[in-house]
């Protein structure tokens, strides 16, 4: 099996066992539209969602990792965390999981991830459609005017699937309502995303 199966296996896996996403809006102007539109067709139907990521591999990589930035006022830039904009420089999916996996801070107490279960389950559905989206994409060879070191190039698909394999322990620790288990998740879902960061953002 390829890597590349084996992540979509994985992330297929990962679809199934989450639950929904309340329906997005019809129109997919937006990233986050067709985010959360790929984030509810991935727990119904993983080959279509293979598929629908494969068309939105396109979209520039900062717009698709832009879903995971700030949320402004308004409703502008990225989903943000729970329902509501707090105009907060930590409004966003990307310090949200930094916090949430900062084994410098405790883990969540038993009644504040009761509380932020449903919203905590939005945002790592979310994560789970962007990196099926990053899976469909090849490795950039250039950062700007650099060049990606060869050596380097394979670790795209390797943080991708630890990405989705993060996801995937979030979801179960959600579930068994592990705050420890939880920070232990989100440890690796941020130790990906900044290890991908360093080579490529
Ligand atoms: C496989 C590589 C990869 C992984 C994994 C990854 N990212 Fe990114 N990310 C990128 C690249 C490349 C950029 C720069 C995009 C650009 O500016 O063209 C980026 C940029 C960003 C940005 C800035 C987007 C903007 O508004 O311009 C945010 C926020 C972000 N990533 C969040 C995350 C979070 C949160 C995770 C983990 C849950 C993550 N990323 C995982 C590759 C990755």
């Amino acid at each position: 099996m390829s890597n590349r199966t084996c992540l979509f296996l994985t992330l297929a896996v990962l679809g199934l066992g989450l639950w929904g996403v309340s329906a997005p809006a019809a129109d997919e102007k937006s990233p986050n539209d067709a985010i959360d539109k790929l984030a509810e067709t991935l727990q119904k139907d993983p080959a279509a969602a293979k598929k629908q990521a494969g068309e939105l591999a396109k979209m520039d990589t900062d717009d698709l990792m832009g879903v995971l930035n700030k949320r402004k006022k308004g409703g502008e830039g990225g989903f943000g965390f729970g329902p509501k904009p707090t105009g907060e420089m930590d409004d966003s999916i990307e310090k949200k999981v930094e916090s949430l996996g900062d084994t410098g801070n405790p883990p969540l107490t038993a009644a504040q991830l009761a509380k932020e279960s449903a919203d905590l389950q939005k945002m790592n559905q979310r994560v789970a459609a962007v990196a099926l989206v990053v899976a469909a994409k090849p490795a950039p060879k250039t950062v700007g005017a650099k060049t990606v070191p060869a050596k380097d190039l394979k670790k795209w698909d390797e943080f991708t699937e630890m990405m989705a394999k993060s996801s995937q322990e979030l979801n179960r620790a959600i579930q068994d309502k592990d705050p420890k288990a939880v920070q232990a998740a989100a440890k690796r879902m941020d130790g990906a995303c900044k290890g991908c960061h360093v080579i490529w953002r």
